[in-house]
């Protein structure tokens, strides 16, 4: 688009408009520009809170601005055999530095930590997901939304096993459903990003110590219904980028012109440094209205 100098005569003052950051004026400028936070794991030990609080301060001081923040889940340290006064001490801690420390608006997707397995009180009504729900104000563990000309699909990749006490990465049928449906009527032209936990695809679990003979890998590490996914998003191949966590590693495969980026851990090593070489960070998503996207690893 041309550019025409736009003057203001004013009383004899000439006014001209502020000199814009040449980023935002070709026809490339991102859409939106995301941070991926993921694998918090919040609790009141290992100095968590305050790098947590160093964390959001150094997100919120990017230029261009983030827009939006994409939290992958494992939002707190571990709820699932904890007592409730433990998960709710997790969680007021969580709440409180979100409150005081971040003004950017944050959508969220379940982890495996953030469901409660304590099998002595199955009967209560915030058993499992429901009491992270509550807290997220979320009335399902996956949906999606619009914004800045990008589709948006949250999904819940923590199946639960048949006695609700362990998980396996799966979306079961009746997600999987709403899924197929989401793309089907999603416009051709709108691009699309998935946040999911666990990954959907992946090659950090083949980076294993002493493998002898095979890779191990665990129905809880990666979704265990990928192939299915992966067929379904090459019907559609306005899908571009999907985001995860869980594994504390960050990577990026390719596949079927999908980028599979699972981008490490705002807590690295659950707090205790690195996790291998991957550095306690987050990721930076410039998305734009073309499809296409960049992205980075940050260390805070
Ligand atoms: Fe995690
Ligand atoms: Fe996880």
């Amino acid at each position: 688009m041309e550019r025409r100098s736009v003057l203001k005569s004013l009383g004899g003052l000439l006014l001209t408009p502020p000199l814009i950051n040449s980023r935002w004026e070709n026809e490339n400028k991102p859409a939106l520009r995301i941070a991926h936070i993921t694998d918090v794991h919040l609790k009141n030990e290992f100095g968590a809170p305050d790098k947590f609080v160093k964390c959001l301060h150094h997100l919120q001081r990017q230029t261009p601005k983030v827009d939006m923040i994409l939290n992958g889940g494992d939002i707190v340290f571990d709820m699932n055999k904890e007592n409730i006064g433990t998960i709710d001490d997790q969680w007021k801690l969580f709440n409180n530095i979100m409150k005081s420390e971040n003004s950017i608006p944050v959508r969220y997707c379940l982890g495996n930590h953030d469901i409660w397995w304590n099998e002595n009180n199955k009967g209560q009504a915030v058993y499992g997901k429901q009491y992270s729900l509550d807290q997220l104000h979320l009335s399902k563990p996956y949906y999606s939304f619009e914004k800045g000309g990008w589709k948006f699909i949250i999904l819940d990749s923590v199946h639960l096993d048949i006695d609700d006490t362990w998980y396996i990465g799966k979306l079961g049928q009746e997600q999987f459903s709403w899924l197929e449906n989401e793309l089907k009527t999603t416009d051709v032209n709108t691009p699309v990003l998935v946040l999911s936990h666990i990954p959907i695809l992946t090659a950090t679990l083949m980076i294993e110590d002493d493998v002898v003979n095979k890779w191990q890998m665990l129905g809880g590490d990666m979704h265990t219904d990928t192939s299915k996914i992966i067929k379904l998003f090459y019907q559609h191949p306005n899908v571009k980028i999907c985001l995860s966590g869980h594994i504390h590693l960050r990577d990026k495969v390719q596949y079927n012109n999908v980028t599979y980026i699972c981008n490490g851990a705002v807590s690295g090593a659950w707090w205790k440094g690195n996790r291998r070489e991957t550095a306690p960070g987050y990721g930076i998503v410039d998305l734009f209205a073309d499809g296409s996207f960049q992205e980075r690893y940050v260390n805070y």
